[in-house]
């Protein structure tokens, strides 16, 4: 087996980058200006055919934006696609008009409008941001991008602070983007969109320049739209410094293989000591590889060479002795799920006429019904979470993170706070959080194919 047959394409993607736009001081906010665009991307080798992509000023992805923690993020978009859209900042404890939620928190940005999203960004980590209307059909074109918060004092040296944006693509036969199979209602019933062919910062197998001898960061982000990938960071001899933006409080010695789902991040410490290409590896059993770091010999002035320590951000605790509990369950699907609701008393059929395949708490969630739950601003929550369907889903919350408290009935450790939770197939997660940011929030599968067809629903702060 090769990296070919793990996902099924024979085809190589490279892209045109362009330099994104950055205008920084330090009284006004960091300026950045986004358009959304139809674009053609060369996806294949030489031989292989032009692609339909939507980008964010015309790269893949979009432009990484960067700005210091507590400092103002000001973006002026535009929308250049023919239909409407909008942005989410992924990750970000945003003032909630800004979350970019079509249908929530804002009106989308019609064909040829502008939108100017303008907020402070109170965590230092690696966030993302992409599109938030119909997202299971603009995230998989292209819609999405790297947004990385500093440290007041950035703990890495520019040059050994890397973002690894992977995304998984479905290409037809002719090696293009497949455009046809958006909104298969297989695809929304069954694992979402998968796709068969991994880029990372869209390019494949890209060559990756690290330094001999001193410590990077590796920002991976999974912007796939259904994609689970499993990594283990021992292989290469990175240690995970941070999960879902969030710093750790005590970084690991070891640490084993992580799955990262859809929306999830994961940033790693390493050092390389061995000149040379070392790959870096996917693993589902065997290992694949989809980039290569290339480690040389920097000057000796080129970084540091004992690990930086990154402090934790400083997150509003849930009070677990008064936490408000909510079950969440998860129904439907292919694969015995629809006979379960039909068994449970519900209706499938009715459901599947209106494309809906997934239930919360025994109906199909959406934006437009009452919300799951209101919370007083500061009020403690815990979900109950349930997954009793046959695949696996990514529980993602809009504007918190939460702790992971137990998974499977097994306590978990609570400094891992997140913003996005993997349940598979019969699993069971209690994640509790302080509703401490007012407003509208989305609670949704990552899988954003899921999220359409049943697995969103909301809450209420304040
Ligand atoms: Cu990254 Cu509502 O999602
Ligand atoms: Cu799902």
């Amino acid at each position: 087996m090769n990296r070919r047959s793990f996902l099924g394409s024979s085809l190589v993607a490279s892209v045109l980058c362009v330099q994104p736009r950055l205008a920084l001081s330090i009284t006004a906010p960091a300026t950045y200006d986004l358009e959304a665009h139809v674009g053609k991307g060369r996806l294949y080798g030489e031989d292989g055919g032009v692609s339909d992509l939507w980008l964010y000023n015309k790269t893949l992805p979009g432009p990484e934006l960067r700005v210091r923690r507590g400092e103002t993020l000001r973006v002026n978009f535009t929308n250049r696609l023919d239909t409407p859209t909008s942005i989410h900042w992924h990750g970000i404890r945003i003032d909630n008009r800004m979350d970019g939620v079509a249908g929530l928190t804002q009106e989308p940005v019609q064909p040829g409008e502008s939108f100017i999203y303008e907020f402070t960004v109170p965590d230092a980590g690696t966030f993302w941001y992409h599109a938030h209307t119909m997202s299971w059909n603009q995230v998989p074109r292209g819609l999405a991008g790297a947004l990385i918060v500093e440290e007041d004092v950035p703990a890495f040296p520019r040059e050994q602070d890397l973002t690894l944006f992977l995304s998984d693509w479905r290409l037809d036969d002719g090696g293009r983007l497949d455009t046809a199979s958006f909104g298969a209602m297989h695809d929304f019933s069954h694992a979402g969109r998968l796709g068969n062919w991994l880029t990372v910062n869209g390019k494949s197998m890209p060559d990756i320049p690290l330094v001999q001898g001193v410590w990077h960061r590796l920002r991976v982000i999974n912007g796939s739209a259904a994609r689970v990938l499993d990594l283990d960071p021992s292989r290469f001899g990175a240690q995970v410094i941070a999960l879902d933006g969030q710093a750790l409080e005590s970084v690991p010695e070891t640490s084993g293989a992580l799955q990262l789902s859809p929306g999830q991040r994961v940033d790693l410490a390493l050092k390389p000591e061995a000149l040379g290409a070392m790959p870096f590896e996917m693993t589902t059993g065997q290992p694949f590889a989809f980039a290569r770091f290339i480690v040389t010999e920097g000057p000796t002035s080129s970084g540091p060479r004992n690990r930086p320590l990154v402090a934790a951000n400083a997150l509003p605790k849930p009070d677990l002795s008064k936490v408000r509990r909510m079950p969440l369950d998860m129904a439907g699907g292919a694969m015995g799920g629809m006979r379960a609701l039909m068994e449970a008393g519900k209706d499938p059929r009715a459901m599947m006429q209106n494309g809906q395949f997934w239930a919360f708490n025994g109906e199909p969630g959406s934006m437009e019904r009452e919300p799951l739950f209101r919370a007083k601003q500061g009020e403690s929550i815990q979900l109950d979470i349930a997954n009793d369907t046959a695949f696996t889903h990514a529980i993602h919350l809009h504007g918190h993170h939460f702790q992971v408290l137990s998974l499977n009935g097994e306590a978990q450790d609570p400094q891992d706070w997140r913003d996005t939770v993997t349940l598979h197939r019969k699993d069971t997660a209690s994640v509790a959080f302080q509703a401490d940011n007012p407003g509208k929030w989305l609670l949704h599968c990552h899988m954003l194919g899921h999220a359409v067809s049943g697995m969103t629903t909301w809450f209420e702060v304040g």
